[in-house]
C-alpha cells in the first residue's frame, strides 16, 4: 500500500490562513440568511454590504478514510447583526459520534455547543485555548471580540457536516448577544423548537 506523504502546513495567525490547504470556503453576509434573530438588521446589513466576509475556512483533507484526520484554520471577522455577534452556521457531524478539537490562535470568542436534547454548553476561547467538542454535540463558533477570531481545528476525516439539524430547530437554543459583565450574554432564541424524542433518537443511534 502506498503511504500518504507526510505534510506540513504553515499557519499565518495574523492573516488567519494556512499554506498548502486542499480546500477553502468563504461565507459572506448574503450567504447567511436566516441565521440571525433580527431580520431587519440583517436585511439592512446585506443592503449596506452583502459581500462582507463573515468567516472563511481553509483545510487539508488527505482522504475521507475513517482513521484519517482533516485539519485546518478558521478566521471570523468581528461584528454584529443588531446586537447578535457574528457566528458560523454551525453543525453536528453527519457521523454524529465524531469529535473535534479547536485550538485558539487569535482574538476571542465562544464555542457554543448544544446536545440533541437541547442542553447548552459554552467554552470561552482565546489564543492557546484548546476546546474538545465531544461526539454528538452540535457546535458553532462566535466572535465576541473586536478583532479577527482565529482557530485551528481537526476532526476525523469521515465526520461530514449536517447543517440542517440547526435549521430544523429554528436555530440553537440560545443566541449570543451584546451585554452582561463579559460583554456577551446568552439569550433564549424565541424561534427554537426542541427536537422530538424520535429526532433525538435518530441522531443518537450508533
Ligand atoms: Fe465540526
Amino acid at each position: 500500500m502506498a503511504l500518504f506523504e507526510p505534510t506540513a502546513c504553515q499557519v499565518d495567525v495574523a492573516a488567519g490562513t494556512m499554506s498548502g490547504a486542499t480546500g477553502t470556503y468563504r461565507k459572506r453576509l448574503a450567504d447567511l440568511a436566516g441565521l440571525y434573530g433580527d431580520e431587519g438588521a440583517f436585511a439592512a446589513a446585506v443592503q449596506a454590504g452583502g459581500n462582507t466576509i463573515v468567516y472563511d475556512v481553509a483545510d487539508f483533507r488527505p482522504s475521507a478514510r475513517s482513521g484519517d484526520l482533516i485539519f485546518g484554520i478558521t478566521r471570523m471577522s468581528a461584528g454584529c447583526i443588531g446586537e447578535e455577534y457574528y457566528m458560523t452556521r454551525g453543525h453536528i457531524h453527519a457521523v454524529a459520534d465524531r469529535p473535534e478539537i479547536y485550538y485558539g490562535q487569535a482574538g476571542q470568542g465562544l464555542m457554543l455547543m448544544e446536545s440533541p436534547e437541547g442542553e447548552m454548553r459554552v467554552i470561552e476561547m482565546r489564543a492557546q485555548t484548546i476546546c474538545y467538542v465531544p461526539p454528538f454535540w452540535i457546535h458553532r463558533s462566535v466572535n465576541t471580540g473586536t478583532a479577527d477570531f482565529v482557530m485551528i481545528f481537526s476532526y476525523p476525516a469521515d465526520s461530514g457536516q449536517d447543517y440542517g439539524i440547526i435549521e430544523r430547530a429554528g436555530g440553537m437554543r440560545h443566541r449570543v448577544m451584546q451585554g452582561g459583565p463579559k460583554g456577551w450574554q446568552l439569550v433564549g432564541n424565541k424561534d427554537y423548537r426542541p427536537r422530538s424524542t424520535e429526532a433525538v433518537a435518530a441522531v443518537m443511534q450508533p
